[in-house]
């Protein structure tokens, strides 16, 4: 597991998610959205590595 990112398993994998959808990958390392932010969620899309914006907080004027 990727602290803050994504589980890498043995590829190929085929993944059923709960509402029943099926995902395959052919890949040898296969990358699975451990943060549920990925728009190929079960798939990690690094989206991860965008800094969540959370309500109220202004970026800092430089
Ligand atoms: S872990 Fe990479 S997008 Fe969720």
């Amino acid at each position: 597991m990727v602290p803050g990112g994504p589980i890498l398993i043995d590829g190929p994998v085929e993944i059923e998610t709960p509402d029943g959808r099926v995902t395959r990958s052919d890949r040898f390392v296969v990358a699975l959205c451990a943060c549920h932010r990925s728009g190929q969620y079960p798939l990690c899309d690094t989206t991860h590595r965008t800094p969540v914006r959370l309500p109220g907080r202004r970026r800092r004027a430089d």
